[in-house]
């Protein structure tokens, strides 16, 4: 159990809406110390989930071998109240900056459709038009970024929410690990909520289904996940669904939950069943509704 509380401050600060942050140096190394937000939802929280939610989407984007933000749990104790939070090491070291993909839609689209917009025909033709790095793999990251989402119900993966390093003396652009990823995982659910979805097939199936939807749009709605993937209207979607599937190792990712710190066993038991089922019921299915079109297709030629 590492606690935060006493260790070195710097001034390097973050923007970002959910929550307190400071910056101080853990074992040689700069992190960002994210303390839980308010539960806005859910008043009877004394505050939400966040900092787990933020651990385990970033284990789980790790153990699938996508690039993300290294992250820990600990505690932090203030006025003699102690809360649990989670250190995201910074990743702008040696004169790196963080340029966010809203900064990059900015040189592409009118700005009157301002770059934190998140319609997804203006995301797609940013992906297609920017030049500073190839398209197709500037695509396959946000589509498998997408797919992760995905799995892990993430809300709040708007523009701000990724991004690029940009080198300042050489000029050079590369992805930027990802990082946020407390909005997912339904961070406002408490104990009873749990319990509650776990005992309920229809509160189960609502919390698949139909929420939470993404933080990207398609005629300004908010994507529904299942509905969109198992459409199989997007090549690009489809093609990362069959490049991410077999990455995702469920064992491996719940032994993880289960090697969580600080949470219950309903807390474990609750995440496992949530990422068991997003995986079967979205993922699986539209994979499987994917190679039965192919195959069709096959057939009639
Ligand atoms: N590991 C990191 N290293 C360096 N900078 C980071 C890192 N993680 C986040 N940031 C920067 O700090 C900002 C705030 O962090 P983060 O997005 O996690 O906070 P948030 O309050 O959850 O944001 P939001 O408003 O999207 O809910 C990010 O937008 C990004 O600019
Ligand atoms: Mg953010």
């Amino acid at each position: 159990m590492i606690d935060f509380t006493n260790l070195p401050v710097r001034n390097k600060t973050y923007a970002g809406a959910n929550g307190r942050k400071i910056s101080v140096v853990y074992e040689g190394d700069l992190y960002m110390l994210k303390f839980p937000g308010v539960s806005r939802i859910n008043t009877e929280m004394s505050y939400a989930n966040g900092c787990i939610s933020e651990y385990l989407g970033c284990h789980i984007f790790e153990s699938i071998g996508i690039p993300v933000q290294k992250t820990l749990l600990g505690t932090y104790t203030k006025n003699g109240n102690t809360k649990i939070v989670v250190a995201c090491k910074d990743f702008t070291s040696n004169g790196l900056v963080l340029q966010d993909f809203a900064s990059l839609k900015n040189t592409i689209i009118d700005s009157t459709h301002n770059g934190y917009g998140t319609e997804l025909s203006d995301i797609l033709q940013t992906l297609e038009e920017q030049t500073a790095m190839d398209p197709q793999i500037l695509s396959d990251w946000f589509w498998d970024m997408f797919i992760v989402d995905t799995l892990i119900g993430n809300w709040d993966r708007h523009n701000g929410n990724w991004g690029f390093l940009y080198n300042m003396e050489t000029d050079k652009i590369s992805l930027a690990p990802i990082y946020d990823c407390g909005s997912c995982l339904y961070p406002q659910a408490d104990n009873s909520m749990m319990q509650m979805v776990l005992d309920s097939p229809a509160e189960l199936e609502a919390r698949i289904y139909e929420r939470p939807l993404s933080g990207i749009k398609v005629n300004g709605q908010k994507i529904q996940y299942f509905k969109f993937l198992s459409s199989l209207k997007y090549q690009d979607c489809n093609r990362a669904l069959k490049r991410i599937l077999p990455k995702i190792d469920m064992d491996k990712i719940c032994k993880l939950v289960d090697e969580t710190p600080f949470i219950s066993d309903l807390q474990k038991t609750f995440y496992k069943t949530m990422l068991r089922e997003r995986k079967e019921r979205i993922l699986d299915f539209s994979h499987q509704k994917l190679l039965k079109r192919e195959r069709s297709k096959g057939y009639e030629r």
